[in-house]
C-alpha cells in the first residue's frame, strides 16, 4: 500500500517504482549534466515571500483568464510527450483531470493519443479548454494538418516550440537507446516514421534519430509569420530564453510567450527559466502575455512566478508523475495539491486574488539574509 502523498517529490518516488526504468528516465532527465535541470528548481529557493498580513484572507479567489479563457486557477499542464507511457488512459485521463480542476491542457504534437480523441475524451463531461503544442515539421503541408486539426477540433491557441531544432542530449535516453514501446506511436501520424514506431533507431536515443529526420532545423522568424497567416488560433512562442528574443517575438505578433527552457531537456548550461522571466517580462512591456514553465513543485512557487511578472505557470513533470501513481485520479491530486497549496500561499502573503499578486511581494534571497 503506498503511502500518503502529500507533496509532488512523495508522487515522484512512487512513479519512479511503478514505471519501467527507460520510462522513468525519459521523463526525468535533463540534457548532458543537468546542471540547468537542478537549477530550474533551485532558482525558487533564491526568491523570497514578503507576505502582508492583516487584510482578510477568509476569501482567495484564484481564477485568471489566459488567452481569453477563464480559468480556475493560473497553474496550467504543460506539453509531455507520449504519456501513455505513464498509464493505460494516457493523455485522455490527462485531460480529464484538467478539465475537472477547471484548468487548460498542452497537448503535445507527440501524443499517444491523438487530436481529436483527446479533446472528446475531455468534452464528454462538457467544457474544458485544450491547446496544441506543435514541432514545426520539415514537410509544412503536415504540420498545418495538425493545426487544421487542433482547429477543427476546437482547441484554443497553438503554442510552437522554439527551442528544439535539435533534440538535447539526453544520456540516459541514449545509454536506454530510448524508444517507444512496440503498443505505442505517435498517434498524430500515420506513417510508422512520423509515427515514431521504426523498429531500430541504432544506438542513439530513438527520439534523437526522429527529430533529426522529421524536425525542420531552418525555423526562423519568418516561419512564425507563416504559422499566423495559416490560423486564426492564438499564437505563442514556446522556448524563448532572451529577452532580446521575446522583444523579436512582440514584433512579429505573436499573442505569447512561454519563457521555457524545456524542462532543461534541450541546452544544458542555460538559465533556469525563474531567473529570466523578469528580463522577459521587462522587455515585453505587457504588449503580449507572459507564461513560464520550468521547476515549478509547490504552490509558493507558483506565487513567486506570479510575482514576477508570469500571467500563468505550466508545469510538466509532476503530471507525469500523477498520471504514473494512479491515472486520471493521480493527475486531479497533483492539481488538486497546487490548487490547495497556492490558495494557501496566496493566503498567507495577504493577497485575496491573483490581481493582488505584485512585484514587491518577492525578493532575492541574499538580499532578505544582509
Ligand atoms: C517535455 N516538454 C515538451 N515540450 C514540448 O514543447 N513538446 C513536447 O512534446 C514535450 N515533451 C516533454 C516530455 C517530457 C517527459 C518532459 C519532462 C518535458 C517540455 C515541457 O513542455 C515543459 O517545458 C517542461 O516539462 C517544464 O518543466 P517541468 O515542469 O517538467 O520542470
Amino acid at each position: 500500500m503506498a503511502g500518503q502523498r502529500v507533496c509532488v517529490s512523495d508522487f515522484e518516488k512512487e512513479a519512479e517504482k511503478v514505471l519501467p526504468k527507460a520510462v522513468y528516465d525519459y521523463y526525468r532527465s535533463g540534457a548532458d549534466e543537468q546542471s540547468t535541470l537542478a537549477d530550474n528548481v533551485a532558482a525558487f529557493n533564491r526568491w523570497r515571500l514578503l507576505p502582508r498580513v492583516l487584510r482578510d484572507v477568509s476569501s482567495v479567489d484564484l481564477s485568471v483568464s489566459v488567452l481569453g479563457q477563464k480559468l480556475s486557477m493560473p497553474v496550467c499542464v504543460g506539453a509531455t510527450a507520449m504519456q501513455r507511457m505513464a498509464h493505460p488512459e494516457g493523455e485522455m485521463a490527462t485531460a480529464r483531470a484538467s478539465q475537472a480542476a477547471g484548468t487548460g491542457m498542452m497537448l503535445s504534437s507527440w501524443a499517444t493519443s491523438t487530436i481529436e480523441e483527446v479533446m472528446s475524451a475531455m468534452t464528454a463531461t462538457g467544457g474544458g479548454v485544450m491547446w496544441l503544442q506543435l514541432y514545426i515539421y520539415r514537410d509544412r503541408e503536415l504540420t498545418l494538418s495538425l493545426v487544421r486539426r487542433a482547429e477543427e477540433a476546437a482547441y484554443k491557441a497553438i503554442f510552437v516550440t522554439v527551442d528544439t531544432p535539435y533534440l538535447g542530449r539526453r544520456l540516459d535516453d541514449i545509454r536506454n537507446r530510448f524508444k517507444l514501446p512496440s503498443h505505442l506511436s505517435l498517434s498524430n501520424f500515420s506513417s510508422a516514421s512520423l509515427a515514431f514506431s521504426e523498429g531500430n533507431y541504432g544506438n542513439d536515443s530513438g527520439l534523437a534519430v526522429y527529430v533529426a529526420k522529421a524536425i525542420d532545423p531552418t525555423l526562423c522568424w519568418d516561419d512564425i509569420t507563416w504559422l499566423k497567416k495559416h490560423t486564426h488560433l492564438p499564437v505563442i512562442v514556446k522556448g524563448v530564453l532572451n529577452a532580446e528574443d521575446a522583444v523579436q517575438a512582440v514584433n512579429y505578433g505573436v499573442d505569447g510567450i512561454l519563457v521555457s527552457n524545456h524542462g532543461a531537456r534541450q541546452l544544458d548550461g542555460v538559465p533556469a527559466t525563474l531567473d529570466v522571466l523578469e528580463e522577459v517580462v521587462r522587455a515585453v512591456q505587457g504588449r503580449c502575455d507572459v507564461f513560464m514553465d520550468g521547476g515549478v513543485r509547490r504552490g509558493s512557487d507558483v506565487l513567486k512566478a506570479l510575482a514576477l511578472g508570469a500571467k500563468a505557470v505550466f508545469i510538466g513533470r509532476p503530471v507525469l508523475w500523477g498520471l504514473a501513481c494512479q491515472g486520471e485520479q493521480g493527475v486531479t491530486e497533483i492539481l488538486e495539491l497546487f490548487k490547495e497549496e497556492l490558495r494557501l500561499a496566496m493566503a498567507l502573503s495577504g493577497c485575496r486574488s491573483v490581481s493582488e499578486v505584485s512585484r514587491s511581494l518577492v525578493r532575492r534571497a541574499d538580499f532578505t539574509s544582509r
